[in-house]
């Protein structure tokens, strides 16, 4: 296959060449196109012995050939790595004042980018928006990777691994589905088929888990019985398969598997405010936490005493946020927001109608709809799910592992 992998200039284009050499090594024939901007970062000898190839820098050099074009057109895929602010900008207004941007213009191929930026770069309104036109033309985006940045700071802008590119972008190729867009993939619960797929690499997704807990006062709470498995499932499942997670944890009563990205919160209001920050950045967002939807009124200073409540106590509660419905009703069009439903109804056909009413108060894209009880739903290890799609109609029914249900849901993802 050839393979025409543009290096623009950041410093991470060193990491460039480590892709390069992994085409090479898997029999590709690789063509680099390196920006002015690379090649103050990595020398031309370095992208020519690696590559195997000449290197292709100058749109004014083999003219009479119509090189700016004639590049594009033999690729059969295209990946840009390390894409910066700069050139995600100029892809996505269609310029082409240089070899690789003439190049991207000219081509058919596939085209996926491997952003590497500052995170106030990346996080910028206008890189946001030039990312969200890329997507909507099918450019594949990986990465970018959360982790530590170029000076002392770090976060979301770290160059996604070689390897994960390299994988992605090859997968990308191998899928004819999935080509140029966010494609169907085939509903597996296979665990090695799952641990190899790497179908999520470039999303981001985020992913609540657990269950809320309201202080009453400075020992007690009102919370619910939600352990978090089938949440931590998911960000896992979604991890493994490549995405970029972020998990918001309530009160788990599993273990959050190492690597895993995680912000942990306690009430709904605080969990309200880590999903809605999260979310302006991800592709994907997953409620599968159970959130309280009444907290007390007032928080008492001090622990509640017996002997001042006399017989009983009443309790006065405000009516918490709904937090899916504020994420559906301010979502991007290329959002995917997915909601969860526990309803402790036995008749399966109620459980649906149930659910299609809910669908409606939060407007998601997708339901996920389980059935929970004294025995069922919570902390066990297997999971039963209906999941309905924005017009109420049933997309997915599973029962299995939690683990399996959490494949399950991310293909339905996947596929929207
Ligand atoms: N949810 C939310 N904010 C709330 C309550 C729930 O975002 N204040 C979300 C949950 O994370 C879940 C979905 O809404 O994804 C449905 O939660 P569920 O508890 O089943 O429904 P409720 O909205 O609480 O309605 P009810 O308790 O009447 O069934």
């Amino acid at each position: 296959m050839t393979i025409v992998v543009g290096v623009t200039g950041g410093i991470a284009a060193y990491k460039a060449v480590s892709v390069i050499r992994s085409f090479v090594l898997l029999g590709h024939d690789v063509h680099v196109i390196a920006t002015d901007a690379a090649l103050r970062f990595v020398g031309a000898p370095t992208f020519e012995a690696i590559s195997r190839n000449p290197l292709n820098t100058d749109l004014y050099e083999g003219v009479s050939e119509v090189r700016h074009v004639g590049i594009g057109k033999s690729a059969d895929l295209v990946v840009i790595v390390p894409a910066t602010a700069n050139t995600l900008a100029k892809i996505a207004n269609g310029l082409a004042d240089d070899l690789l941007t003439n190049t991207i213009l000219a081509t058919t191929a596939p085209i996926v980018v491997a952003p590497a930026m500052h995170t106030e770069m990346w996080q910028n309104k206008a890189t946001q928006a030039n990312v969200q036109t890329l997507r909507s033309r099918g450019v594949t985006l990986v990465g970018p990777a959360t982790g530590q940045l170029t000076g002392s700071d770090s976060g979301p802008g770290r160059l996604e691994e070689p390897e994960v590119i390299v994988e992605a972008a090859l997968a990308l190729v191998r899928k004819p589905s999935a080509r140029r867009g966010r494609g169907a993939s085939a509903s597996s619960t296979d665990e090695s088929a799952r641990l190899s797929r790497r179908d999520l690499a470039g999303h981001r997704i985020i992913v609540t888990a657990g269950g809320t807990r309201e202080p009453l006062d400075p020992v007690r709470f009102l919370g619910n019985r939600s352990s978090g498995k089938q949440g931590v499932a998911i960000a896992t499942a979604a991890r493994d398969r490549g995405a970029d997670v972020v998990l918001i944890a309530a009160h788990l009563d599993v273990p959050v598997p190492d690597g895993l990205e995680t912000r942990s919160v306690s009430s709904a209001l605080e969990l309200q405010k880590a999903v809605t920050d999260a979310a302006s950045g991800a592709d994907v967002v997953v409620m599968a936490a159970a959130v309280a939807d009444f907290r007390p009124a007032k928080l008492q200073e001090g622990k509640i005493k017996k002997d001042d409540v006399g017989e009983g106590l009443q309790l006065s509660l405000v009516a918490n946020p709904d937090i899916l419905a504020g994420l559906s009703a301010g979502k991007r069009p290329d959002q995917v927001i997915v909601g969860f439903a526990a309803e402790t109804e036995s008749d399966p056909q109620a459980l649906i109608e149930l659910g299609r009413r809910k669908l409606k108060r939060k407007g998601c894209d997708f339901l996920v709809i389980n059935n929970v009880g004294w025995k069922t739903g919570f902390s066990t290890d297997d999971n039963e799910v209906v999941v309905l799609d924005s017009h109420g109609d049933i997309v997915m029914e599973a029962a299995g592992s939690k683990t399996s249900v959490a494949d399950r849901i991310l293909d339905v993802i996947t596929s929207a």
